[in-house]
């Protein structure tokens, strides 16, 4: 992991859409060696001994959350939790003042998640500013970005074609299929860049509501193979991975569908629909799951099927990497942000 550590020159990571193949490929190396230490009967390091991290979470989350914190732990550094219900927000306090108050205590790294896309990058510009030398991961911005997520994606995807050593070009001219709700989904938009940068062909499908014709844009004048469908057909034939994505109630201001059930009969992810697939297909889904509607239940618990239980193991690794690459390359000398 030394050659990582030197080469490594992001003091924060906000989104993917310029991140390196070399970058990637540096992530899921380190990730693959802190995911044998989850495996061990003493499941720490002490790689980040002495550091903070603060998880900022101004969104409601449930793994993700408790995945850096554990992450961070493995990692023996110190944690701190920030839930706005019970802070000073209520009293009028600004973000901006709520970081600079963990900052002052000590953070060197700042995990946040708010529902405005942008915050952990106002933030990460503000702590610049003044010097502070921390470091914001993006845990999850409105409908802008969530990183770790799409790296352990990434992970889980390549852990599969080939589990002893996870790299980008194993995942070259594989096809795969995101379903959902793209419109309202930082998952989808932090999963094109990597997956592209990857080399995979990655086909989006969804009803025009939840997918507009602009999501075709982002490759537009670049090399990556991104495609858009308004039929799931097309987009799931001879997929290697079907990643489903939640219908994300809470973010939809309008009625965006006829009805959950004819969305189900439409894009819902069920046995029959993918036998179009590659016989091994693989799916996966960044949870909360509403059963039933993107996704049937009887494939979420199938095991030779589902990849939900290994995305959740593999976050904890992949978030392990990224607190140890920025962590531990604090000492050096930081190229770029
Ligand atoms: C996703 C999120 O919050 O963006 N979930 C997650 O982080 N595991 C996707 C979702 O909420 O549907």
């Amino acid at each position: 992991m030394t050659t990582a550590t030197q080469a490594w020159t992001r003091r924060h990571i906000l989104s993917l859409m310029d991140f390196s193949v070399a970058e990637l490929d540096m992530i899921l190396q380190t990730a693959a060696s802190f995911r044998e230490v989850l495996f061990r009967k003493m499941k720490k390091v002490p790689a980040l001994q002495g550091q903070v991290v603060t998880n900022m979470f101004f969104e409601p989350s449930t793994r993700t959350r408790s995945s850096f914190e554990l992450a961070a732990k493995r990692l023996s550094a110190d944690t701190m939790n920030f839930a706005p219900g019970s802070s000073s927000l209520s009293k009028g306090e600004t973000i901006l003042d709520t970081a600079k108050t963990y900052l002052a205590m000590g953070t060197d790294i700042m995990v946040i998640r708010h529902k405005q896309s942008g915050v952990p990058q106002a933030i990460a510009a503000e702590m610049d500013r003044i010097n502070s030398g921390v470091s914001v991961l993006n845990a999850g911005d409105g409908l802008h970005a969530h990183p770790s997520q799409a790296l352990l994606d990434l992970f889980t995807i390549c852990r599969v074609v080939d589990p002893e050593k996870p790299r980008c070009e194993v995942v070259k001219g594989k096809k795969i299929a995101i379903v959902g709700d793209v419109i309202h989904s930082r998952v989808a938009r932090s999963n094109i860049w990597s997956l592209t940068a990857a080399g995979a062909e990655v086909h989006l499908a969804a009803p025009p509501t939840l997918l507009p014709e602009l999501f075709r844009e982002l490759a537009v004048g670049t090399n990556r193979k991104l495609f858009v469908h308004w039929q799931i057909d097309e987009a799931i034939a001879d997929a290697d991975f079907v990643m489903t994505l939640r219908l994300q109630h809470e973010r939809m201001t309008d009625h965006l569908l006829p009805s959950l059930r004819e969305y189900h009969r439409g894009f819902g992810i069920t046995a029959e629909r993918l036998k179009s697939c590659k016989p091994e297909v693989k799916i996966l889904h960044p949870g909360p799951v509403n059963r039933g509607v993107e996704l049937a239940s009887e494939i979420m618990d199938h095991p030779a099927l589902s990849l939900v239980s290994e995305q959740v193991t593999n976050g904890v690794a992949v978030r392990m990497a990224l607190l140890y690459l920025i962590g531990s390359s604090k000492a050096n000398q930081y190229s770029h942000s």
